[in-house]
């Protein structure tokens, strides 16, 4: 399975919802997350993310982040249109330190 990590938040670009075949996607307040019992491995939206947030399971980046997107693919909505991304989303992209900003 892939999953979204670290560097999604507040970048949120959204461009990995347009190409997902099973729509497995879950939106928070500033990231999003992978339902890992859904997604097929594709690896499709893997390359479409601009901040290089989606890794597969195996990735080192993935370790921390497996359970928070099993968490809350469970309690946030589905999302399967691109929205708007945040206005400053270039400026937060590649932050260190942004873990401490996740907002479930
Ligand atoms: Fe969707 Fe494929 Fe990405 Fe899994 S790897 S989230 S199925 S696009
Ligand atoms: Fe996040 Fe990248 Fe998707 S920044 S919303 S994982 S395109």
């Amino acid at each position: 399975t892939y999953v979204v990590t670290e560097n999604c938040i507040r970048c949120k670009y959204m461009d990995c919802v347009e190409v997902c075949p099973v729509d497995c996607f879950y939106v928070g307040e500033n990231m999003l997350v992978i339902h890992p019992d859904e997604c097929i491995d594709c690896g499709v939206c893997e390359p479409e993310c601009p901040a290089e947030a989606i890794v597969p399971d195996s990735d080192d980046k993935a370790a921390e982040w497996s359970e928070l997107n099993r968490q809350y693919a469970q309690e946030w909505p589905n999302i399967t249109r691109k929205g708007e991304a945040p206005a400053d989303a270039k400026e937060w992209d590649g932050k260190p330190g942004k873990k401490a900003l996740f907002d479930p």
